[in-house]
């Protein structure tokens, strides 16, 4: 009888034993699990209205885009490295589409600097980028709006020896879905063929 007890004891507290680890390994990797690469838009609120103007002028807000594919990448013309290898990169991915898969992806390019880039300096500088992008500019206000809704982090840095000033930013391109809502990001050191293949997998 005795003997019978402590067997059962001792399976009790194996039991007991093997599900706690279990359940410790399992609370262990939950916690050490990666972050994941990928967002759906349910988790990241980014986007929204805005009230911008176009490098021809025309004022457009974020309606005229809707039903699109957006590409959102925020910079400046005079940025001597980094904005422009986005904005290549940008059409060398768009080129890698179909006319077809082109004509669902809008890509934007937005001034953090519209006291330079003005609509005829952003006309200028993008001749020598792929012609799906748009550059949009505006007023100080108009780009803030825009800045704060992208969560864009942009500041000025003052040049010691002239008067020049260079921008400091994030360069992230945003893509946005249809309805406006954010899908995934990459960076100016993302390859075209990665930018081709993410638009591919939505479109
Ligand atoms: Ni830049």
């Amino acid at each position: 009888m005795m003997k019978n007890k402590t067997t059962i004891l001792l399976i009790a507290a194996l039991v007991f034993l093997t599900l706690g680890i279990r359940y410790g390994i399992k609370a262990y990797n939950l916690k050490t699990a990666p972050p994941q690469v990928q967002h759906s838009n349910e988790d990241v609120k980014l986007g929204g209205p805005f009230t911008l103007v176009d490098d021809t002028g025309k004022t457009v807000t974020e309606k005229d885009y809707s039903g699109s594919y957006m590409l959102v990448y925020f910079g400046y013309t005079f940025c001597p490295d980094v904005c422009p290898t986005g904005l290549t990169n940008i059409g060398t991915a768009m080129d890698m589409l179909s006319a077809d898969q082109q004509a669902q992806v809008k890509p934007l390019f937005i001034t953090v600097d519209p006291e330079r880039d003005t609509v005829e300096a952003m006309g200028a500088y993008m001749q020598s980028f792929h012609s799906s992008i748009t550059g949009l500019s505006g007023s100080r206000e108009q780009v803030n709006v825009a800045i704060k809704a992208y969560k864009v982090y942009a500041a000025k840095v003052q040049d010691e020896a002239s008067d020049d000033y260079a921008m400091d930013h994030s360069a992230y391109i945003f893509m946005m879905g249809p309805d406006g809502k954010y899908i995934n990001h990459f960076t100016h050191k993302t390859t075209p063929d990665e930018m081709a293949k993410a638009l591919k997998a939505v479109l």
